[in-house]
């Protein structure tokens, strides 16, 4: 008698498994995307950003010279932002002013700090008032253009940017942004 009820309860368990089986065979949208990159251990997400600010965020990070594992992704489909890019650094924490250089490109881009596979802080960038030394003017006469002088922006607008040369007052949009 005994042996007969465990059978039935082994049963019993076996089929409650079942649709457990049935999810992993049909995985959900957001882990087939998350199967494109791998998660990191240590280092940072840049989450949520812009598809066209993608490849000037890796150009700020100067990832290009990064010796960790660098993951650049673009064109991801997003619910909030139709498309997105987003990069993960390993073994790289950002310094403030990385995050706030990110901000002029990125302005709602989310930076993740990643400890043992967890995600330990999430930060946003601010968008500085004046942006010294990152941006290069556009206009090829600019004295910042041809003698030793920073570049110096004043923010007029944020999203989207809009910027204004301290020095030969050229209004710049975020297209002709090039990073320093
Ligand atoms: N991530 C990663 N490696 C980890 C943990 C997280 O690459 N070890 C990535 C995730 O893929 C995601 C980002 O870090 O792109 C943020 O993770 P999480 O906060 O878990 O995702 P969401 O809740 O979707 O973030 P949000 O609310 O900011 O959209
Ligand atoms: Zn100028």
């Amino acid at each position: 008698m005994p042996k007969t009820k465990k059978s039935r309860k082994s049963r019993r368990s076996r089929e409650k498994i079942k649709p457990k089986k049935v999810n992993l065979s049909a995985p959900k949208e957001e882990v087939k995307r998350e199967l494109k990159i791998s998660a990191i251990e240590e280092g940072t997400v840049i989450d949520h950003i812009p598809t066209d600010a993608t490849f000037k965020v890796a150009e700020i990070l100067d990832l290009e010279n990064h010796q960790g594992v660098v993951s650049i992704a673009t064109n991801l489909t997003s619910k909030s932002m139709g498309k997105k890019g987003i990069i993960k650094v390993g073994g790289k924490s950002l310094t403030q002013s990385e995050v706030n250089k990110i901000a002029i490109v990125a302005p709602d881009a989310t930076v993740n700090i990643i400890k043992n596979y967890d995600v330990k802080d999430k930060i946003k960038g601010i968008t500085p008032e004046v942006i010294d030394n990152v941006v290069k003017c556009s206009n090829p006469v600019c004295i910042t253009n041809n003698e030793q002088v920073i570049t110096k922006f004043y923010v007029m607008k944020k999203d989207p940017l809009k910027i204004k040369c301290h020095y030969c007052e050229r209004s710049m949009g975020k297209e002709d942004i090039e990073i320093i």
